[in-house]
């Protein structure tokens, strides 16, 4: 079969791999625990059901504009506002099908074959991918002294003339910290007299912890958004737990936000109306819904370190945000492929791999399920790993006897 050299080299979603080998085991009725997944349980919001239940009962879904239906566009420029204290104009929204499609079409809006896009690790998996399927370079700074969070020396030295781009993700998947105001701050500096965008996708911006906040990268600077190099990503995926109606949006100059509807109209026409009219639902509805989901979401996280704090060998980091940890796993396994996969068939454990994350050794486990998942995942994992550990436990109704250790 004839595919092309460049799909040749897209990787495989190392979160979707582990999902489709949990589901096969889940359908033969093995009582998996999911730490992979990135998305909270909780029900969609209940004014994002009625307002897409209204659009379908009219039975009058058909395209709707490229860049989104006006009235979901003005529900973003009004969350732009109260969230970013910046006015911006329907020219500088475009809506799309995910925060995932918006960075794709910027992504492809912005660069030239062998461009660079500078991605800050540990960074979500998908930017390397997306960078090369616009071929792209994607060129990576790993912070020097271990932490997640690279020094501005170490990303400006990585800024060579093909620069066209650095991605920030904060609070971050994979690692739930949050970037330090000052640093935001220089990067806005550095963009900005180098020409250079900077992409920041804010996905998880609400779903901070501890009375922290996710500093905005507009407040850095005075320029209006025409002339500015921030370009916003964000959605309803994460902090609505509307992940399956695949909304998000961007925030640009207008020029940028034209483009990217072209290639947009090109490619999908508009995202879906009846999930526009959802999101559009959630955004104007009751925002007290994204407070209890940050507080179970911190109520999770305690619950998590907690456990991790007595996994011996195990080292973590308190994460400030979103609903995922980086704990380093190496005491146990330099690979961290191979010590999920055998997390996941000796223990039945799905946790992800920290290496295409770029952190070899580490793992991510999400703390978006429930407090009991947490718990006997964890217990599970030291069972299956720590020799100091008892050697029988109970999953499911079968009692489990270690032999490996
Ligand atoms: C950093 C980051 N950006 C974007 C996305 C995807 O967002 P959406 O569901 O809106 O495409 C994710 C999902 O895991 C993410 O972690």
């Amino acid at each position: 079969m004839s595919i092309s050299q460049l799909a040749r080299t897209i990787k495989e979603s190392p979160t979707l791999a582990l999902n489709e080998a949990a589901r096969i085991l889940r359908e033969r009725g093995e009582p998996i625990i999911h730490l992979g997944i990135g998305e909270p349980k909780n029900k969609v919001p209940i004014t994002a059901i009625l307002s897409s239940a209204a659009k379908l009962k009219n039975g009058d879904i058909k395209y709707a504009p490229s860049d989104g239906l006006p009235s979901l566009k003005k529900a973003v420029i009004r969350y732009t506002e109260e969230n970013y204290g910046r006015l911006v104009a329907p020219e500088n929204v475009i809506i799309s099908s995910g925060d995932k499609q918006a960075l794709y079409n910027l992504l492809f809006a912005i660069t030239d074959p062998q461009d660079e896009i500078i991605l800050l690790a540990p960074y979500w998996v998908s930017y390397p991918e997306m960078v090369r399927m616009v071929y792209g370079i994607p060129v990576i700074v790993t912070p020097e002294d271990g932490s997640f969070i690279p020094r501005f020396e170490e990303i400006e030295r990585a800024i060579s003339s093909y620069t066209k781009a650095i991605i920030v993700n904060s609070p971050n998947n994979p690692s739930g910290a949050i970037y330090p105001p000052d640093l935001i701050g220089q990067l806005v500096e550095l963009c900005e007299s180098r020409g250079i965008y900077l992409i920041m996708d804010d996905i998880y911006h609400k779903l901070v912890f501890d009375g922290h906040h996710a500093p905005s990268a507009y407040q850095f600077t005075t320029r209006d958004v025409e002339e500015s190099h921030i370009v916003l990503v964000n959605g309803v995926s994460k902090l609505y737990g509307m992940t399956g109606f695949r909304i998000g949006w961007a925030v640009g100059p207008r020029r940028l936000v034209e483009v990217m509807t072209a290639i947009q109209a090109q490619t999908t026409s508009c995202p879906a109306v009846v999930s526009q009219a959802a999101a559009e639902g959630a955004l104007t509805g009751v925002q007290s819904f994204v407070e209890d989901l940050r507080l179970t979401i911190q109520n999770n996280r305690d619950v998590m370190i907690s456990e991790l704090q007595s996994f011996s060998g195990v080292r973590v980091e308190k994460p400030l945000g979103t609903f995922y940890c980086l704990p380093d796993f190496r005491a146990y396994s330099s690979n961290s492929v191979e010590l999920a996969t055998f997390l996941l068939n000796k223990a039945l454990v799905v946790t992800v791999p920290g290496a295409p994350f770029g952190m070899e050794g580490y793992l991510r486990l999400s703390y978006s399920g429930s407090v009991k998942e947490i718990t006997e995942g964890i217990d599970r994992m030291k069972w299956a790993l720590d020799p100091n550990s008892p050697n029988e436990i109970y999953i499911g109704d079968r009692k489990m006897v270690r032999d490996w250790l």
